[in-house]
């Protein structure tokens, strides 16, 4: 049996989910509200498959099936003969609720609704759903294509089966799959926040400037980037608001504060590569040159590290995923060289802890605070592998 993929939205994410499935043999239904959306998704995806036959990645009849298995369509009410329907429209819950309510009637009843936002809970969208256990959140990583890692969410409401179905068809794609909880940022959007985060508070104590602390954490991470490439490469206002979400759904928990350095950058339009100028000023041919204190380095090192340390553990105390869910979703989601649970074993629980001790007591601020897990596992002297 042909299995029948719907994709609404068909911006960069939706275009990218679209892509995969046709690839895996799927026949896609593309819809977008803007008819011009589609055509230039088609054209993305026609093009991105041309790439990849040119790098001998596939033939080029893989190319022309895939390219067969999609179509376009102006209207939703064409999605009907859908086994599963994966939203990727703009981030807006009530426009997705909505999107939700109509597909529902569309649809038959043992068709999948999934989405894939990064930011709304799932139960939020799910509940504008009559049949809410059909409602599932499965997160793709940008690009779509190239990201092996996809979080699936269950929400209160769906069911086990829907759950079981939906890792199914996402792993047949060739996919990593984690089973995260719905909460803000599921894994990868919450575990990596301090990266980003602990950074720029660094710089805004003046301890070390943007290069210094990259450096750092490239040297003495093996971080493919550092968190102010990593932010400008992402862009300032997709980075900016993604903190801002998680800090307000964490009820303005001071662990997830965002910074006013980047919010200036946001408000400023210095969004990162894509705007010339971030962090860095990408006309200038000239590089910023790192400190090379061998101290400094280590000092900024151990704090961000103790911070994404701390962050994982919260997590794995709050059943937001598995061990080994929580540190796979770093590695494949967002390229680190393993998961931070790991890396806490390698350089020690108390070492961790002494750190944040430190700074907690130093700041006085509660965005120190210590895991209890963390705190637990260095009483008892237990590792988490
Ligand atoms: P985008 O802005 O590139 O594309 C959104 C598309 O949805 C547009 O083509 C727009 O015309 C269409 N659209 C808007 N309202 C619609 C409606 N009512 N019916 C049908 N089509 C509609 O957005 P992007 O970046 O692809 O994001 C889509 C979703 O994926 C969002 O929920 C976002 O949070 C999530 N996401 C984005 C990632 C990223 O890095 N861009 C990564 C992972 C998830």
């Amino acid at each position: 049996m042909t299995f029948t993929i719907g994709i609404i939205g068909t911006g960069a994410m939706g275009a990218g989910i679209a892509q995969v499935a046709a690839s895996n043999g799927c026949k896609v239904l593309l819809h977008d509200a803007n008819s011009q959306m589609l055509q230039s998704a088609m054209e993305g995806i026609k093009a991105s498959l041309c790439k990849l036959v040119e790098k001998e990645k596939i033939s080029e009849a893989d190319k022309i099936k895939a390219l067969d298995n999609i179509s376009t369509h102006q209207s939703l009410n064409d999605l009907g003969p859908c086994n599963m329907v994966i939203e990727a429209i703009v981030e807006d819950l009530s426009i997705k609720q909505k999107v939700f309510s109509q597909i529902e009637q569309i649809v038959s009843t043992k068709c999948i609704l999934a989405s894939n936002t990064s930011s709304l809970s799932i139960a939020s969208i799910a509940a504008a759903c009559k049949n809410n256990e059909r409602v599932v959140g499965i997160h793709f990583f940008n690009p779509a294509v190239l990201m092996p890692l996809v979080e699936i969410i269950p929400a209160l409401t769906t069911s086990e089966n829907v759950f079981n179905e939906s890792m199914k068809i996402i792993k047949s794609w060739g996919k990593v799959t984690v089973k995260a909880k719905d909460t803000p940022g599921f894994i990868v959007n919450r575990l990596a926040r301090p990266y980003y985060g602990e950074a720029i508070k660094i710089y805004e104590e003046g301890m070390a400037d943007f290069a210094t602390i990259d450096h750092a954490m490239k040297t003495l991470g093996g971080f493919k980037m550092g968190p102010f490439e990593l932010m400008d490469f992402i862009g300032n206002d997709v980075n900016y608001r993604v903190t801002e979400t998680v800090w307000q759904q964490f009820f303005y928990d001071a662990r997830y504060r965002p910074s006013l350095t980047q919010k200036r950058l946001f408000e400023a339009g210095l969004f990162g590569r894509k705007t010339g100028k971030g962090y860095y000023d990408y006309s200038s041919k000239e590089l910023a040159k790192p400190a090379t204190d061998e101290a400094l380095l280590q000092k900024i090192f151990i704090r961000i590290m103790a911070m994404l340390i701390n962050e994982a553990a919260e997590a794995l105390f709050l059943q937001i995923g598995t061990r080994d869910d929580l540190d796979m979703a770093m590695v494949k989601g967002v390229n680190y060289k393993q998961g931070m649970l790991k890396w806490a074993d390698e350089l020690g629980h108390e070492t961790v802890l002494n750190e944040l001790n430190y700074l907690h007591n130093w700041f006085g601020d509660d965005r120190y605070r210590a895991s209890t897990l963390l705190k637990q596992k260095v009483q008892d002297g237990q590792l988490f592998y």
